[in-house]
């Protein structure tokens, strides 16, 4: 039977512990134990941290992280507004932890749809925070020690750190850019894999290729063919595809979103990653998704029953009539997933044109709300620092947001360590702006260049 300490053990202890106080102190400041977790080694510097604190400190115009500074849409607001301040007060406790049955049940129905095939609600979806979380859950149900993970370049950059903390090796293989003739500006399509340089990269090691189409950094979306190569060598060398598809209604000039998951041999390899910041302009709520067969959502299941196991579910409630509306909507022109595309491509076209206006040539991207703009024309103006081994492009966007206000990310935080150096001309705006921010920014470049030519 327990007994409580009674007063002279408490006094005991109360001596012994500050007697010993002055020696615990003086050992642990000599503990030479490593603290970190040896998984942490090599991925704990994080540029997006830097950079998102100059941004905060310098930035008069914040073209950089990947929100929109517009509001979500009222349908969203208003649902959301329902599920905290109506009737079902069970929206404010715990619901499923693999999903809140009404999201689950419309993502569903709405993937049926885009895949042409029958999903089960319970075994076939699960509702993560964000994308973020998706992957987090996909790299450690499915990625082993020595399991090779390809990476298409430039990435979204938590993907080559979360491979590396399931204990996978990441292997890279770029999109190469091919200029166009008779001075056009680049697209987005110029950047392509090379067919055999991507098929050198598959071994019997390879465990998973990460696709992300459309393409943050680039906006590039992944044609038919390029798609079918994946997907062939997928199949042949029987490898998953983790498919961030995040940006999926975020395509421009009529190009159609192909998921790789309706690809023949494709469905049962793959997991489709979703995220309702993206797609309701509401990155804050942190909803996100993964579609796919059960044989791989039950290890995803795993990980997030024994990690965060449940989402917010007042979020995932409105997200879910979001949802509902859409389906309904589905394909006409009061649809969001419509709408929005065709007033970001408006967005999109207007910072081509104030970017070429002052020659930083844009990428057209054809998809995402992420532009790359080629920044050599400016470059001379950014005093070089020999013998650093930080790329150019930091720099620069370093050296842009303290000196002009205008914050973006150099492209090369979307390389592995390895190959940072390799394109360092190039910084990414985020466009999902309100046109005075859009303006603002143009201001600010057009002021510049007006300088340079009077200097
Ligand atoms: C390609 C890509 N995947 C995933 C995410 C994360 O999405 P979420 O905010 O839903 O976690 C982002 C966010 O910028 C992204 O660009």
């Amino acid at each position: 039977m327990l007994r409580r300490a009674g007063p002279s053990l408490r006094h005991f202890l109360l001596e012994r512990n500050s007697s010993a106080g002055h020696s615990l102190c003086s050992r642990e400041a000599k503990m030479s134990r490593p603290v970190q977790a040896r998984r942490l080694e090599g991925i704990d510097k994080n540029i997006w941290v830097e950079f998102v604190k100059l941004a905060a400190t310098y930035s008069k115009v914040n073209l950089g992280q990947g929100f929109p500074d517009f509001p979500a849409p009222d349908f969203l607001r208003e649902a959301l507004t329902r599920a905290l301040s109506g009737g079902n007060h069970m929206l404010h406790q715990y619901t499923r932890a693999f999903g809140h049955p009404p999201l689950v049940k419309v993502l569903a129905q709405f993937f049926e749809k885009l895949l042409g095939r029958d999903l089960d609600p319970m075994t076939n979806v699960m509702v993560t925070v964000g994308a973020y979380q998706a992957l987090f859950c996909c790299f450690q149900a499915l990625v082993d020690e020595g399991d090779e993970v390809i990476i298409i370049e430039p990435f979204f950059d938590c993907y080559e750190p979360m491979v590396k903390m399931a204990g996978g090796t990441p292997v890279f293989v770029p999109l190469r850019p091919n200029p166009p003739k008779d001075g056009k500006l680049m697209s987005s399509a110029d950047w392509q894999l090379d067919p055999a340089e991507l098929a050198s990269k598959f071994s019997e090691r390879t465990k998973a290729i990460v696709l992300n189409s459309p393409n943050n950094p680039l906006g590039k979306v992944f044609s038919r063919g390029e798609l079918g190569l994946i997907a062939e060598l997928c199949v042949k060398h029987d490898v998953l595809c983790i498919s961030d598809e995040v940006y999926e209604w975020l395509v421009y000039d009529g190009k159609q979103h192909i998921r790789i998951a309706s690809l023949q041999g494709m469905w049962e390899r793959t997991v489709i990653i979703g995220s309702a910041g993206k797609t309701f302009s509401a990155t804050g709520w942190k909803v996100g998704w993964v579609v796919g067969p059960d044989r791989l959502l039950q290890h995803l299941r795993t990980v997030h029953q024994n990690s965060v196991y449940h989402c917010a579910t007042i979020a995932q409630e409105a997200v879910a009539q979001g949802f509902q509306r859409e389906l309904m909507l589905y394909g006409k022109p009061e649809s969001y997933f419509v709408q929005l595309p065709k007033e970001l491509q408006q967005k999109r076209d207007w910072l081509i044109q104030s970017l070429d206006g002052v020659g930083m040539k844009p990428i057209i991207p054809e998809g995402t709300y992420f532009l790359v703009a080629d920044i050599s024309p400016f470059k001379s103006d950014v005093p070089d620092v020999p013998n650093s081994d930080e790329p150019y492009d930091s720099r620069f966007a370093k050296w842009m947001v303290k000196n002009k206000g205008l914050a973006a990310i150099p492209l090369s935080a979307f390389y592995s360590e390895a190959h940072k150096n390799n394109y360092t001309n190039f910084i990414r705006f985020c466009f999902a702006k309100e046109e005075a921010t859009l303006k603002a920014a143009s201001d600010i470049l057009q002021k510049w260049k007006q300088e340079k030519t009077s200097s």
